[in-house]
């Protein structure tokens, strides 16, 4: 299942924020992680309105080795991030809220990829995975 969504206003990281909540609840992930997803997608979709005007959300649940998941990617056509690699290098404690948005997405998800076209706009791609399949893989006691 594939959902996209534009974003450019507030108000459409709001409707996202709902609609990606309900897909990670069907998708059988629990109060915490839903958080997070949520908290992520927030953010990315955020990102785009504050930085680069307008771009496109697009929700997925994905599936790797009978394991499912939920995965976000997010494209704008703004300006591109030209300090990147100090942005996510950066060890700004979590208090200062400015400037975490992104490592704090890589934090909260499980993969974290990112490409910048300077000039011509960013895209980001997550993917938080169900814990699930791992009880079942037999661990030896
Ligand atoms: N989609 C984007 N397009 C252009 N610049 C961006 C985008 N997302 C983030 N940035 C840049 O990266 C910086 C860090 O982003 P982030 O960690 O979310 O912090 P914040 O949004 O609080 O400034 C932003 O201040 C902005 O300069
Ligand atoms: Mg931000």
């Amino acid at each position: 299942m594939i959902k996209c969504f534009p974003v450019k206003h507030e108000g459409d990281v709001v409707d996202i924020r709902s609609h990606v909540r309900e897909m990670a609840k069907k998708h059988g992930f629990d109060d915490l992680d839903q958080v997070r997803i949520v908290q992520s997608v927030s953010e990315l979709a955020q990102n785009v309105v504050e930085h680069a005007e307008e771009g496109i959300v697009q929700v997925s649940l994905v599936e790797k080795e009978e394991k499912g998941g939920i995965q976000i990617e997010v494209q704008d056509f703004g300006p591109g991030i030209a300090d990147l690699e100090t942005i996510l290098r950066s060890t700004e404690a979590p208090a200062v809220v400015e400037g975490y948005g992104l490592k704090q997405v890589r934090d909260l998800m499980d993969d974290f990829s990112i490409r910048v076209l300077e000039g011509k706009g960013t895209w980001i791609k997550v993917t938080k995975w169900l814990e699930e399949e791992r009880k079942t893989s037999g661990d030896p006691m």
